[in-house]
């Protein structure tokens, strides 16, 4: 198993995503598929080696942590459990946000969360400082063993980790949108902050939404909410024709499928991806992202076709 660390743990070089699970806002959860094909995600990622899960407490409103709860408990092998808070502008007081923890860890059937990340960089009513030292507080009472962020800019990353220094606590992570249609955090600062701070940065949305499957085309449009999305639609899905040509092309070389590539794409950048999977078929194919490597010919190829998202 290829493996990356967080903090002094070592954890599989991709994880995978779970906000499809229990979601139906975004995500078309209860329509199309539920609870079996959820599980079945859950079981073949863990034994494809798959043992890093990202959930949110926001995710299908607390379900997807209590999915994830469910699961894990019937297992015999350690999990790396990732989970966030949502610093809502009407959350205030610390009382909420340890609240907060403990119900993420009741959801989840655990006496410590791995990973704890703030969802986003939103602090209107509770100032960043007493954010941070509640959270630096609750790993040492061991509630928490890691800390991250997401979604944060490289100041607000940099001013976070110099506030969790200050405590003694070291900021581990920063989840950040990236992939091969999003590439904003290698020229906006972000990763040669995060590899300066030697934070470590994980992938969200590393398939694009399942766009970089390129299983997408005029005739099958994707479900729900991604129908608004331009990316999706056929002067999008045109656009796009050209690299989905050459993600085919590298895959038939490689032996692998467009998703694995777009996988492994992110994985040499030096991040982990965390796919969703929403059912078992899936988590078993990005499985595949890992044991293998893009050339270096080939990253320069994936890099000059999406060259116009940096
Ligand atoms: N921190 C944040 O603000 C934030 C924001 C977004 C996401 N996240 C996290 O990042 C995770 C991943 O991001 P994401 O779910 O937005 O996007 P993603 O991983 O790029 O795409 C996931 C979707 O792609 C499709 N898919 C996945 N694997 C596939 C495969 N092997 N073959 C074919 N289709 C496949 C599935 O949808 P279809 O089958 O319907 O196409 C799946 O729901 C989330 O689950 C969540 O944990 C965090």
């Amino acid at each position: 198993m290829q493996t990356v660390t967080i903090g002094s743990d070592t954890i599989p070089a991709v994880g995978v995503g779970t906000w499809q699970w229990g979601d139906n806002l975004f995500w078309t959860y209860g329509k199309d598929y539920g609870v079996p094909q959820v599980k079945a995600a859950f079981d073949n990622a863990v034994a494809a080696g798959l043992t890093f899960f990202d959930t949110a407490e926001i995710y299908g409103n607390g379900e997807s942590e209590r999915l994830l709860g469910e699961f894990s408990r019937r297992v015999n092998r350690p999990l790396f459990i990732a989970t966030k808070y949502f610093p809502f502008p009407w959350r205030f007081g610390t009382a909420v946000i340890e609240k907060a923890i403990d119900n993420s860890l009741a959801r989840l059937q655990v006496k410590r969360i791995d990973l704890y990340q703030i969802h986003w960089p939103l602090h209107l009513l509770i100032p960043e400082k007493t954010l941070l030292k509640t959270l630096a507080k609750a790993v040492k009472e061991g509630k928490i063993k890691y800390l991250g962020v997401s979604n944060y800019s490289a100041s607000q990353m940099r001013t976070a980790h110099k506030i969790l220094a200050d405590l003694g606590v070291p900021l581990v992570s920063n989840q950040v949108n990236y992939s091969l249609l999003v590439r904003k955090i290698e020229s906006n600062g972000v990763l040669d902050a995060a590899q300066e701070l030697g934070i470590k940065i994980i992938a969200y949305s590393p398939l694009a939404q399942g766009l970089l499957t390129c299983k997408y085309k005029n005739t099958n449009p994707p479900k729900g909410a991604r129908q608004l999305d331009g990316r999706f639609g056929p002067k999008g899905l045109d656009q796009l024709q050209p690299l989905f040509r050459l993600l085919q092309d590298i895959a038939n070389q490689q032996g692998r499928t467009p998703a694995q590539v777009a996988l492994n794409w992110v994985i040499r950048k030096g991040a982990i991806p965390i796919p969703g999977a929403k059912n078992g078929d899936q988590a078993l194919q990005n499985a595949g992202a890992l044991g293998w490597e893009l050339t270096d010919v080939e990253m320069a190829q994936l890099d000059r076709a999406t060259g116009s998202y940096l």
